[in-house]
């Protein structure tokens, strides 16, 4: 049985205990408080315990969901994670996730790669699948363990990036809600990899030696700062057009939580006032698929998105990938 709308009917995050701040960082590079806080609005990020793993804070995120919209395991018939620090190469962190949540054996389970990108494109790939028909309630996960792809003697990237998971359930809109996912609209532009990547590591450079790439990281910053603010303004431009609705519609503004300056700069092309946008990055820095969900999650909570807000939600990363989505709830 097909619904006519699908809603977010629950929302839920995880962050590891740990905080790292810009004073610990600049114990372990050539760094200071001063730079990273005037370059980026990042003051500190959370790091996962060795033992805790991307499924660890994905499954805690996802039972703090579940509980938001009141469903059990059992309901759920669609599970993706976004990630780009998966447990393991195989299989997906999805079923790893699927067998610690107790999700049922008919659920449909896998990894999305799109990296800071991949909770929108997971939300996106989950919409359609419920709109076929062919599936109820979708869990979307978030989940990075971004501590371990780090080049911890690299200050150009290291000082960015934090461990984090966030997650939303979708199912039909409930009866006398206005609920609904509104639009969504993915985009890539894959002749950019090499701005931002992890060169070794994968099928091209599979093992460790003296002549095969690190499988860390690497980012030429000041490229990526210049996309980020194009891809994301046409992102949230193309979104607004396609779904007929004006900036100044919309409650709260979610992007991607990588930078302040870039998000002054969508806000600037928006014409919206900076308070119309949710920004957590302050505490824990970029945490790619998972900075989306764990911002949403965080401004439904603290009152900043209520019942009824219109929520533009505003992503890019690596690929390069970009992305937005307009959620009502
Ligand atoms: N601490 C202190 N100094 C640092 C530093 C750090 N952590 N990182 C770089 N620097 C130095 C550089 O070595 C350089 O020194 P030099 O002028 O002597 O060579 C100087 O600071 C300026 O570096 P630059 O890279 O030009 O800085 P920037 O103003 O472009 O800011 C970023 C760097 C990374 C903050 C910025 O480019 C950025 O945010 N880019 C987008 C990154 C991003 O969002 N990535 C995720 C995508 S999902």
């Amino acid at each position: 049985m097909s619904a006519s709308s699908f809603a977010l009917l629950g929302t839920g995050a995880y962050v590891p205990e740990r905080v790292m701040t810009n004073e610990d960082m600049a114990k372990v590079v050539d760094t200071s408080d001063d730079w990273i806080f005037s370059r980026t609005g990042i003051k500190e990020r959370r790091i996962a315990a060795e033992d805790e793993q991307t499924s660890d804070m994905a499954t805690a995120a996802a039972k703090v969901a579940l509980e938001d919209a009141r469903l059990t395991p059992d309901q759920i018939d669609l599970l993706i994670v976004a990630t780009l620090t998966p447990d393991l190469p195989m299989p997906s962190t999805a079923c790893i996730v699927q067998a610690k949540l107790g999700l049922p054996h008919r659920a449909a389970c896998f990894d999305v790669s799109a990296a800071c990108s991949g909770f929108v494109y997971a939300l996106d790939t989950a919409w359609a699948m419920l709109q076929s028909g062919r599936y109820r309630h979708a869990l979307v996960i978030g989940a990075e363990k971004l501590s371990t792809v780090l080049d911890w003697s690299d200050r150009t990237t290291c000082v960015l990036f934090g461990d984090a998971a966030g997650a939303v359930v979708i199912g039909p809109t409930p009866e006398g809600s206005k609920a609904e996912i509104v639009g969504t609209k993915l985009y890539s532009e894959g002749e950019n990899t090499e701005l931002l990547w992890i060169p070794g590591g994968g099928s091209a450079h599979p093992a460790p030696g003296p002549d095969v790439p690190p499988r860390f990281m690497q980012m030429k910053g000041r490229e990526v700062f210049k996309f980020a603010v194009r891809e994301m303004e046409d992102a949230a431009r193309d979104i607004l057009e396609q779904c007929g609705v004006s900036a100044d519609e919309v409650d709260c503004v979610v992007p991607h939580q990588a930078n302040l300056r870039i998000i002054d700069s969508i806000a600037k092309f928006l014409k919206l006032p900076s308070d119309r946008f949710f920004v957590n990055l302050e505490l824990y820095g970029n945490t790619s698929a998972a900075s989306i969900p764990l911002a949403i999650d965080e401004a439904r909570r603290s009152g900043r998105i209520k019942d009824g807000s219109l929520s533009l939600l505003v992503a890019f990363g690596a690929g390069l990938t970009y992305g937005s989505a307009l959620v009502r709830w």
